[in-house]
């Protein structure tokens, strides 16, 4: 199954990029297909610092899993064999690993080989040091991943809506991938795979790429086979097991997930197809195959993640009405931003983000049309503003580029790197027009397919195709000055104000005393409740808050962005009609972006709001993923009871 390598052609490519400064562009021709080797980046700006791999040395190239699921032992257990590619003379290769336990290291004719695993760092983990023996072309490393792998959520049947089978899901960005892979941990250091999983029957095991081969059940066990030819990064390599079943989308769409979640997951996501039209038709073709959507468990920490042919989906998006499929868009788009040309480094995540929250508002307006998308570009631009006002407008963390920090891979405001990071591009494309905007996008994704990107390439990338010495263009798009200083320029496209005129106006009514409108509520589409929410003077007297809980029901609205809105302003207000609502709110999702500030909220206010926090955390805590409790775990809620 393990595919050899022309070796001498590796060997040009690995040459080809040793050259100082940027790698060249070595893809012009065959753009569309995917290289046999990627190239790495060798530039001071493309150093992983999360990363212990010494790529310019030895690099993985393909990984091959053959692994077994244990629910009892909530260990993956088995062997992962690295096809390397090495400098000549290289003596090791460094690989990322947190907490794995490692059997023994063999070449590809069994021979043991000599192996180190360094001291842990808390975030980053260990570095996994083999000696290379002169020929040593791949390693085969005996492994189990830890009980307590961050990347690896092991739900108990209880914890799924089925309640009759286990479930495991993995979540590998940023850099959580390395505590069930022993691999290079860095999204510059692209990687084909193939996996085998053997998992108890009758559970179904999914990955992020295409099956390689039928089922096979034998014995009480299924073996699944699954291979991703294309080069990837190693965080979107995914895996989930459970009680899974699929249903066709369309032509090649369709969503997995418990059988009890089957119809609504299917009708929230009827638009699957035309969406998958709509981005080829802007920015080029989909070149992965199939895409296909799993709908997780509630206790999913993100609302999504763009894991190649399988996105990863919070259940909290389906909302009966479609109207926050803006997260499918979202993970849809990053198959050609993020997963097709990749951020080097995670100081570089708004070239993955960014880039992917303004093509996800060019979906939802090429489907939904114009109106819906201006109302959810002028709510990202509230989130950059309240962004900028948190950090302090002059932080070097409202750069795009982001300062490292070893501590903290993905910590950086989602205000910045997504919703500034969309609003530079909106505002290159308002001052170049659409049409040249948007050729010059879909050249950019065919020029670096299955290579990572830096700030740096891209702006000369930009300079190179789209202005092209134009000085006067230069001048007024201010790039640098998006990119590496901190705030808002001053070119900045601003949002249509006739977006949210009705809505803004029934803010100011409300603040002036009038009562609630319920009719007009209950016309709003859900970008216009939560812009009306989150416009509400952040303090409220007791009447008005009883006011607006009671004429439009929010401690019992169903859909969770509305949900969350309203808790924080309740929570900022001491509200205590919204507790059993908090409660139920919080012990039914753990959805990171959700259930992080409210819980935060409540234990900051030592008198009203801590006890409340610390009876929800205590009840919800098992239910929420190690992403998430890691953070919690902090405020010390539970006085050290955590286990
Ligand atoms: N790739 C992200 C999820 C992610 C980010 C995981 C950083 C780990 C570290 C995904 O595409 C994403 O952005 N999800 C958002 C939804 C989106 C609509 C803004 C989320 O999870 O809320
Ligand atoms: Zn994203």
């Amino acid at each position: 199954m393990l595919r050899t390598l022309a070796a001498v052609a590796a060997i040009v490519l690995l040459g080809a990029c040793e050259r100082a400064g940027p790698a060249p562009d070595n893809t012009n021709a065959q753009a569309a297909e995917a290289p046999a080797i990627a190239p790495i980046l060798t530039g001071a700006d493309a150093v992983d610092t999360y990363s212990y791999a010494r790529p310019r040395e030895a690099r993985v190239h393909h990984v091959a899993l053959d692994l077994g699921v244990d629910f009892e032992a909530k260990r993956l257990a088995g062997t992962a064999t690295l096809d390397i590619e090495r400098k000549p003379g290289a003596k090791e290769i460094v690989l990322d690993s947190k907490g794995l336990e490692i059997q023994s290291i063999a070449d590809g004719n069994g021979e043991a080989l000599a192996f180190n695993l360094g001291e842990a760092h808390e975030t980053i983990g260990a570095p996994l040091t083999v000696a290379l023996r002169p020929d040593t072309k791949r390693l085969v490393i005996r492994y189990k991943s830890a009980p307590d792998a961050e990347a690896l959520q092991w739900l108990t049947p209880e914890q799924t809506a089925g309640k009759a089978h286990p479930y495991l899901f993995s979540q590998g960005q940023a850099i959580l991938n390395r505590s069930w892979i022993p691999t290079q941990d860095s999204p510059g250091i692209r990687q084909s795979w193939e996996a085998v999983i053997r998992v108890p029957a009758p559970l179904t095991a999914v990955m992020s790429a295409p099956r390689a081969a039928e089922p096979l059940t034998q014995g009480g066990e299924t073996a699944f086979a699954f291979r991703m030819d294309k080069p990837v990064a190693p965080y979107l390599i995914a895996i989930a097991v459970g009680d899974l079943k699929f249903r066709s989308l369309g032509e090649r769409s369709g969503v997995w997930t418990e059988p009890a979640m089957l119809d609504a997951a299917a009708a929230e996501l009827a638009d699957t197809e035309k969406m998958i039209e709509a981005a080829e038709t802007l920015y080029g073709p989909y070149r992965w195959g199939r895409y296909d959507l799993l709908v997780l468990p509630p206790s999913f920490p993100y609302g999504g993640m763009e894991n190649p042919t399988l996105t990863f989906l919070t259940p909290t998006f389906i909302a009966g009405d479609r109207s926050l499929v803006g997260l499918v868009a979202h993970e849809l788009a990053h198959s050609w931003s993020g997963n097709l040309v990749t951020n080097a480094t995670w100081a570089d995540s708004w070239l993955n983000e960014g880039f992917t929250s303004y093509f996800e508002n060019r979906i939802m307006e090429a489907i939904y049309g114009k109106h819906r998308a201006a109302q959810e570009a002028a709510l990202s631009f509230d989130d950059m503003t309240k962004a900028l006002k948190e950090e302090g407008a002059n932080a070097p963390t409202t750069r795009l580029h982001l300062p490292v920090d070893k501590d903290a891979p993905d910590g950086s405001a989602s205000g910045i790197v997504y919703d500034k990071g969309a609003i530079f591009l909106r505002t290159i494309e308002s001052i170049v027009g659409r049409e040249r905007w948007d050729a010059y996008l879909r050249s950019y994704f065919d020029r670096h397919a299955f290579q990572p990107m830096t700030s740096a390439r891209f702006l000369a990338d930009l300079r190179a195709n789209l202005v092209k010495g134009d000085k006067d263009l230069e001048r007024k798009l201010q790039l640098d000055r998006w990119v590496y200083q901190p705030g808002l320029p001053d070119n900045v496209a601003r949002p249509d104000p006739r977006a949210f005129a009705a809505i803004d106006r029934a803010v100011r009514e409300f603040g002036a005393g009038a009562a609630v409108d319920k009719a007009a509520w209950d016309k709003w589409n859900t970008a216009e409740r939560l812009r009306f929410v989150n416009s509400l003077p952040r303090k409220l007297p007791m009447p008005r808050l009883d006011a607006l809980e009671k004429t439009l029901g929010l401690n019992g609205i169903g859909n969770k962005e509305v949900r969350f809105a309203w808790l924080d302003l309740a929570i900022a207000n001491q509200y205590a009609p919204a507790v059993p609502s908090i409660e139920q709110f919080l012990a039914s999702q753990g959805r990171g972006k959700f259930v992080r500030p409210l819980i935060k909220a409540l234990a900051k206010d030592q008198t009203w709001g801590r006890p409340i926090a610390v009876r929800a955390y205590a009840k919800a805590r098992p239910l929420y993923h190690p992403i998430v409790t890691a953070e919690l775990d902090k405020l010390g809620l539970l006085g050290g009871k955590t286990s």
